[in-house]
């Protein structure tokens, strides 16, 4: 990274800073000596702080841009499968065909989960939330895959890696067919990553679950549009778990689990439960109305970013997608897909979403699609982590790459009560 000089004043104090520069995007004042100066900064959020540097993914808010290793989301959603996006983060090129099929030999290796893992499941109540599921079976991987967890050895992370970009569908199909007291459906190796999982969330012993090419190419694309988005929350966490030399399963773990907030991957579910309380479009006013009331803590889910500041381009595209794949199931006048249509028009007309610059994001639109191919609600997260896990992972290994890395421990202003003892009693 170019290095510059930045300056501060404190306390009529000039103080010399680097300005670091990446490739793309906002220049950064290089603060790790600050505390050698005496003093930190103060930014809960991370509003205006760079935990890292990163060469995977990157973000431009004020043009809704999103490019993986340089590619544009919107070539790689039309022209690429996850596999080789997940092939594209991880490693950085796009796989060649023999690399390709190597890969997916590889993938398709591990798709099994260790027979004993059932039982995690059985601990869980029925009507668990999927994604508490796959919180708990992911992070007993732990206690199951004990080999090669030299987190030092490149090829031993590319293993975790596999494993678990391998078995995340499993995990998930699976936390599915519990909730409903129905047996695992095994992976099928040949119907392809998304294929493979949707055959695994709806067929059984009983009943062929007969694949739709454009609904597997959709869920294909929303596996692509959700693969990676650079620090955001959950791929914070999974970094910040890393960092401290945690086993691979913990950090995944640790990343589904932030990524379930609603603030977060859970506003898939949250827009549909929203859409579906809001009913129609008479009642869309009274929301609009309660989502600007500083009072009231509604929020108009699958609206705004914290990055992006005219539009999420990956909103663009589902909800293109959307339009497919209702129309592939004569489903285009679904009211709920004609309520968000009214409920996006008729947000980005008022004055209040416009001055906030609040967009659709990911999840107004997904949690539709979803829907449309089968998956309930509760699975929306699910997905999102299936998909999610090609980021995760990827970022892990490119930390764990770097000789500079540190575990992460941020500093704080302490607002407590100064030091005093203890009366005598
Ligand atoms: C994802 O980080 C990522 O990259 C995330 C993600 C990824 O791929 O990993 O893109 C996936 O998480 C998408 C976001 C999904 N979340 C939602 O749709 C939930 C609803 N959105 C909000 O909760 C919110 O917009 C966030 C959490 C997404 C962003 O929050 P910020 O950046 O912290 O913004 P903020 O809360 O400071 O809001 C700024 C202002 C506030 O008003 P003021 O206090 O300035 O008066 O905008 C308002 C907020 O009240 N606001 C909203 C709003 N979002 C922000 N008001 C109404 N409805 C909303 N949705």
């Amino acid at each position: 990274m170019a290095s510059e000089k930045s300056k501060i004043i404190v306390d009529n104090k000039e103080i010399d800073l680097p300005l670091i520069r990446g490739t793309m995007g906002l220049p950064a004042i290089d603060i790790r000596t600050l505390n050698q100066k005496g003093m930190y900064t103060f930014d809960p959020g991370y509003l205006s702080t760079a935990s890292c540097s990163s060469a995977i993914t990157y973000v431009d808010g004020e043009n809704g841009e999103l490019l993986y290793r340089g590619y544009p989301i919107e070539q790689l959603s039309e022209k690429c499968d996850f596999l080789d996006v997940s092939y594209l983060l991880f490693n950085g090129e796009l796989p060649t065909d023999i690399e390709k099929q190597n890969y997916r030999k590889s993938i398709n290796g591990h798709t099994l989960i260790h027979d004993q893992l059932n039982s995690v499941y059985r601990g869980f109540r029925r009507d668990s939330h999927p994604m508490a599921v796959m919180i708990g079976v992911v992070a007993s991987m732990s206690a199951f895959y004990t080999d090669k967890m030299d987190m030092n050895n490149p090829d031993h992370r590319k293993l975790s890696a596999m494993r678990l970009l391998a078995k995340l569908p499993t995990i998930g199909s699976w936390s599915y067919t519990y909730s409903l007291g129905l047996p695992s459906v095994y992976p099928q190796n040949d119907l392809g990553y998304a294929g493979n999982f949707l055959n695994m969330m709806f067929s059984s012993p009983n009943k062929k679950y007969q694949n739709n090419p454009i609904l597997t190419r959709a869920l294909e694309k929303i596996l692509i549009l959700h693969a990676d988005h650079e620090q955001n929350a959950s791929t914070s966490t999974v970094r910040l778990v890393g960092s401290s030399g945690a086993n691979p399963y913990a950090c995944i773990a640790s990343g589904i689990a932030s990524l379930w907030g609603p603030a977060h991957g859970g506003a898939n579910e949250a827009t549909l439960k929203m859409l579906a309380e809001i009913g129609n479009e008479d009642r869309i006013g009274e929301y609009i109305k309660r989502a600007k009331d500083k009072d009231d803590d509604f929020r108009l889910m699958g609206f705004g970013h914290r990055i992006y500041r005219n539009k999420d381009p990956r909103a663009e595209i589902m909800k293109i997608t959307c339009h497919e794949v209702l129309n592939e199931l004569n489903l285009s006048n679904e009211p709920l897909f004609r309520l968000a249509l009214t409920l996006e028009k008729i947000a980005l007309e008022d004055k209040y979403f416009i001055e906030k610059k609040l967009y659709p994001n990911v999840d107004f639109y997904s949690g539709i699609v979803m829907r449309a191919l089968g998956i309930p609600n509760s699975m929306f997260t699910a997905v999102f982590a299936i998909a999610r896990t090609a980021g995760w992972v990827s970022h892990w290994n490119e930390m764990l790459s770097d000789k500079e890395n540190k575990i992460g421990r941020p500093r704080q202003v302490y607002t407590g009560l100064a030091k005093r003892n203890i009366k005598p009693f």
